[in-house]
């Protein structure tokens, strides 16, 4: 019987369970209530008296051994479920990496926040509009070869109902909502039927702002242009005004600003003239006040349009258009340090 108790004091340390199942059965196995011990104390009755006394101590010491062990193990196997438990496996590993914002949310947000400091506030439009926002509102008659300037998408048996072709369809239902004086910038999506390729897309983003008030003169247009170029380009940056034609606007102009690249001394991005066109703009036309319940005896107005894209262009030199709409990180990536 000594040996029995001896090699099973052997077995004690290598006992081992990985879960609560395998340990309550080395609980039965050794101290259940016909388990080994319980086996050897039966057999214990019949040691004889002269060797009772040692081996009582051995099973006694087996006992405890097998109790020690098992509440061992049970400790142990409840250390380990607090660490599973504590595991997200779902978890993004170490180092997290942020994202950036878009390029042209960066410049539309720096867009934003210039012309809010010149005191311009928001407004914004559906994209899916009516010909009388998009067009007829903004003084294009309806068979006006100007239609033309601008490829549009119209949704099928609804010819009245186009994806707008230029914000300024927000400046028409501003104008209808909101009596003088009128101080709004409206950043937004449009779309343009045309072939995508490095020059050109379906869709890009305009900023237009629309100034009305008594007493607005092309002054106060060319002086809150050059305060926006100075501040988006940098306080060295020229603009001039070349005269241009839009419907909605008379007289209408494009603005270039000194190449923000060479300084305006002349180089291949600016085709060696040292100028880049950035934007339109003109004094509202009166037949759009009208148009949109504005009384032009009363009332004058200022307007400019720009694309996000190329100012994002200028600023960052992106050549090709369509790097904005495909979403590569390597690209985006560079963009971390302006965010
Ligand atoms: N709506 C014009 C365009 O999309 C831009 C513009 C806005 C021009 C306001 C002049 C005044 O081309």
């Amino acid at each position: 019987m000594i040996e029995k108790i001896n090699a099973l004091l052997a077995e004690v340390e290598t006992l081992a369970a990985n879960d609560e199942k395998e340990l309550e059965a080395l609980r039965i196995k050794y101290l259940g209530k016909k388990g080994l011990i319980n086996e050897l104390m039966a057999d214990f009755r019949n040691v004889p008296g002269d060797r009772k006394r040692e081996i009582g101590i051995r099973l006694n010491e087996l006992k405890t051994a097998l109790q020690d062990r098992l509440n061992a193990l049970r400790a142990e196997l409840a250390t380990h479920e607090e660490d599973h438990s504590g595991l997200d496996l779902t978890r993004t590993p170490y180092p997290v990496r942020l994202g950036t914002r878009h390029p042209l949310s960066i410049v539309r947000n720096e867009i934003i926040d210039i012309f809010s400091r010149l005191g311009f506030s928001m407004a914004d439009g559906p994209e899916v509009e009516d010909d009388w926002h998009v067009f007829s509102s903004m003084n294009f008659a309806e068979d006006h070869p100007a239609r033309d300037m601008q490829d549009t998408f119209f949704i099928e048996q609804h010819p009245d109902i186009v994806l707008r072709t230029h914000t300024s369809s927000v400046q028409s239902r501003v104008m209808e909502t909101t009596q003088p004086p009128l101080r709004v910038i409206c950043p937004g999506r449009v779309y343009r039927n045309e072939a995508i390729s490095a020059r050109a897309h379906c869709f890009f983003h305009q900023v237009e702002g629309l100034y009305i008030d008594k007493d607005v003169s092309f002054t106060d247009l060319k002086q809150v242009l050059l305060t926006f170029a100075r501040e988006m380009f940098g306080a060295d940056t020229r603009i001039r005004l070349r005269p241009s034609y839009f419907p909605f606007t008379e007289p209408s102009a494009e603005m270039d600003i000194s190449c923000n690249i060479c300084g305006g001394k002349g180089c291949s991005f600016c085709k060696h003239t040292g100028w880049v066109e950035i934007l339109g703009c003109g004094m509202v036309d009166p037949n759009v006040l009208e148009a949109n319940g504005i009384d032009s005896n009363i009332y004058k107005g200022y307007a400019f349009g720009m694309g996000v894209e190329r100012i994002t262009n200028l600023k960052y030199q992106v050549s090709d258009l369509r790097l904005f709409s495909e979403n590569d990180v390597r690209f985006l990536d560079e963009f971390m340090a302006a965010n």
